[in-house]
């Protein structure tokens, strides 16, 4: 779901940015491409290998298919609704502890670890979870360091995207 150009920045951001002091969101991860570009990069940081603990990365997701694009990862025939986190799972085994995964409507997740470092938001497709998104991450951010990168889509879509940017001005002002 995501280019090479937006996987080897999600690599460098951990490998290279993240001061292993906070958290790092994955927020909608699929089949785990972003996690899998997170998580290598993490745990290429050397502040991490000097200080590896669990649960750094939490990656959110429905995990399960959803609409005609998702449907084309998977064999044909594969009905909407069908559960892919065993798939997840298989792809980002080899990250182990430093995962916390939450299953489900993200809406309904429990609080978001803090602070956050990273946050790279790719779920944020309506209205609904864009504001639960905004109002629940952006607050954990760190003032002056942490980063945030929020794919965009066409669409309806790409205008919760936009809505984000206007929707964190008055957390940011603060
Ligand atoms: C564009 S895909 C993510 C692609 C992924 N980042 C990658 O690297 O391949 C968007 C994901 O958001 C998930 N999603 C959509 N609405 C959600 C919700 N309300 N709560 C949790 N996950 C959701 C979908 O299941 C889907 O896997």
């Amino acid at each position: 779901m995501l280019m090479r150009d937006e996987l080897k920045l999600l690599f460098a951001l951990s490998r290279d940015y993240f001061r292993n002091q906070g958290h790092i969101i994955d927020a909608g991860c699929f089949l785990g491409g972003s996690t899998a570009a997170l998580g290598w990069g993490l745990v290429a940081n050397e502040r991490f290998k000097a200080a590896p603990r669990a649960s750094v990365i939490t990656s959110y997701d429905l995990f399960t298919v959803w609409g005609d694009a998702a449907q084309s990862y998977f064999p044909e025939g594969t009905p909407q609704g069908a559960d892919f986190l065993p798939r997840f799972r298989q792809n980002v085994a080899l990250l182990g502890d430093v995962l916390d995964v939450r299953i489900g409507d993200i809406t309904n997740s429990g609080p978001p670890p803090r602070p956050v470092e990273i946050l790279f938001i790719d779920v944020a497709k309506d209205v609904r979870v864009n504001d639960w998104v905004v109002r629940q991450f952006f607050p954990t951010l760190i003032p002056g360091h942490s980063v945030w990168f929020s794919k965009i889509t066409c669409g309806p879509a790409g205008m919760a995207g936009y809505t984000s940017r206007w929707s964190i001005l008055p957390i940011i002002s603060r």
